[in-house]
């Protein structure tokens, strides 16, 4: 086969490869045809500023590619020198030793502005993309203004070259010759949700994910490291957290794990933000307290009958009457804090506590003493668990500025949630219905968000209960508020149906659908979207992550025919 452009139509048309007359441009693939074809080519996300891109390839073998940076010496200098490396890895994943050596030359000029290497919201990701080519010299200049930004701009230039079969048999690579794009993304916060603590899994799955992320610019890896059912989280001065709560000693992540996603994360413009959800979702790993004479630090724990206690077995509820929980919180707190970037945000949780559960537990019920046991009640006793957790981690960051994430829940409501969570400290990420008025209410209120749809961004529907799943043009159409207060949001793949063996093709190719949302947020319609997202999909198939199929192969080969 061989294919041909449709300008018109912005669509890749097979052929078969003989009795083609000699006029017309035919290319050797699907994927060499869709770099040229159409506005945006096969970029994934879709830029958003400005995109030209001409119909002309450049040829020229892997060795001839040359780096040059503009920077201020320092770390930031140190971590943009490592992600080059990245985007000849990209361009080896294909045998191109046989490409003849040419005189062309290609020379890849980065200019970073900034030397500041902190990633968070405010965090400057634009980037300008320029490829010139004249006779046999190629040069590509990107400027940016932080590394992140020029880390886009190499994942972009990947996504405008390809491997080109030629006739003789050789493969060599083909860039597009004349680009002109500047980008930045809509929201700054563009994130995935792994859970850890279902199942268990792996650091080397951990880091496929964040290639994903980087493949498709997501910024951020919102784990979900801990619940009640495991507590794989090594902590140093809290041995006992994975002793009694990792599922075994190989299901452990261990600090060294921490500090080499971390570095994988940042070198592909990725955050991790660590989420230990509390009060709820707390209990294996919390039972050694009687033992250490500190008291029940969790009740409730692996309580039978379950619903009885808690939403989902096993069950466990953070004690908030013993103090013991506190000085214990304060330990665990310093422990994450020392893992991660100064500054960086923590996720404490906080959706789904069980009143049920301490309203069967003597010891609470002794401490609340004559007052009556309304909901009120519990939730005051819950927001001074929030406020006392929250004076445990501020004394381990030793200031009371580090924006704390926490779930919607009954805290978060409306009319109680300003008595209960300053607006200046919580960012609250909402999991509600997209037709649900919560976010649009809590952004009047002048709270900071972050969306995770419920259903439509919740990838692990459709395999549990009444559950629906949502295939990529669902997730693609799930459009979040555009207000300055939302931050952005989050697609979430809860881990109680998926481990290692499932879970990145039950997250891959759908999060890279609302990515395109988050970066781009276009009101294109999902059908003119579908020949990028289907050549984004092989993307990730190529780069090593099992990425499920989309459609029949022949529907790949034939744009626009399905
Ligand atoms: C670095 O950038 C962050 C925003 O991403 C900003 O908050 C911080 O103040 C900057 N640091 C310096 C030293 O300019
Ligand atoms: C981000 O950096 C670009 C230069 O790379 C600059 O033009 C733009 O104004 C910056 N954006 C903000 C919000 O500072
Ligand atoms: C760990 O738990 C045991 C009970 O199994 C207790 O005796 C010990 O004091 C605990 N260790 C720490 C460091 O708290």
């Amino acid at each position: 086969w061989v294919w041909k452009c449709d300008a018109t139509n912005e669509l890749c048309t097979r052929l078969p490869s003989q009795g083609n007359s000699n006029s017309e441009t035919l290319y050797p693939s699907l994927e060499v045809c869709r770099l040229i074809c159409g506005k945006y080519g096969s970029l994934w996300p879709q830029p958003t500023i400005s995109t030209k891109i001409s119909d002309e390839l450049f040829m020229f073998p892997l060795s001839v590619i040359k780096f040059e940076f503009s920077i201020k010496d320092g770390e930031a200098k140190e971590i943009l020198q490592g992600m080059p490396n990245i985007f000849l890895q990209l361009l080896s994943l294909e045998d191109t030793s046989n490409c003849p050596q040419t005189t062309n030359k290609v020379t890849i000029h980065i200019t970073v502005n900034s030397d500041n290497i902190s990633l968070d919201w405010s965090t400057n990701e634009t980037y300008s993309l320029e490829v010139k080519t004249e006779g046999n010299q190629n040069s590509v200049q990107i400027i940016s203004n932080t590394i992140y930004g020029a880390r886009h701009a190499l994942e972009t230039l990947s996504q405008l070259t390809e491997f080109y079969p030629r006739n003789d048999g050789s493969t060599c690579l083909a860039m597009v010759d004349e680009v002109l794009i500047v980008d930045a993304p809509v929201y700054p916060h563009r994130g995935l949700l792994l859970d850890t603590a279902r199942n268990f899994i792996s650091v080397t799955s951990i880091k496929k994910h964040i290639d994903g992320m980087a493949a498709s610019k997501l910024n951020v890896l919102h784990w979900h490291i801990t619940d009640s059912q495991s507590f794989p989280l090594d902590l140093p001065n809290l041995p006992n957290m994975t002793k009694y709560g990792a599922y075994s000693a190989d299901k452990i992540y261990h600090p060294n794990d921490i500090k080499e996603l971390l570095s994988y994360a940042k070198l592909r413009g990725v955050r991790i933000i660590i989420e230990i959800d509390a009060p709820a979702h707390a209990g294996n790993g919390w039972q050694w307290g009687p033992q250490a004479g500190l008291g029940d630090l969790a009740v409730c724990i692996n309580q039978q009958p379950f619903r009885s206690y808690c939403i989902e077995s096993p069950c466990g509820q953070l004690n908030p009457v013993n103090p013991n929980l506190y000085t214990i919180l304060k330990v665990l707190y310093n422990d994450i804090i020392n893992m991660l970037p100064k500054g960086e945000v923590f996720h404490m949780g906080g959706d789904e506590v069980y009143i049920p559960c301490w309203n069967s537990t003597p010891e609470i019920i002794k401490f609340i003493g004559d007052k009556p046991r309304t909901t009120e009640t519990f939730l005051d006793l819950w927001s001074s668990y929030q406020a006392q957790a929250l004076k445990a981690y501020d004394a381990g960051v030793g200031n009371t500025n580090t924006p704390i994430i926490l779930w919607t829940s009954h805290l978060t409501e409306i009319d109680v949630i300003e008595k209960y969570l300053p607006k200046e400290r919580y960012i609250i990420q909402t999991w509600v219905p997209a037709a649900d008025n919560l976010p649009k209410n809590l952004l009047a209120l002048g709270y900071k968000i972050i969306v995770s749809t419920k259903d439509t961004w919740y990838l692990d529907h459709g395999f549990w209960g009444s559950t629906v799943y949502h295939n990529w043009r669902v997730v693609y159409n799930n459009k979040i508020p555009r207000d300055y207060g939302v931050l952005g949001g989050e697609v979430c793949m809860w881990g109680e149906y998926v481990d290692e063996t499932s879970v990145e093709s039950r997250t891959w190719p759908r999060a890279a659908a609302a990515a395109e949302r988050l970066w781009t947020d276009s009101s294109i319609s999902v059908n003119v979207a579908a020949k990028r997202f289907y050549r984004h999909r092989e993307r990730l198939v190529s780069r090593g992550i099992n990425a499920e199929a989309l459609i029949p192969r022949w529907c790949y080969q034939n744009e626009g025919q399905c």
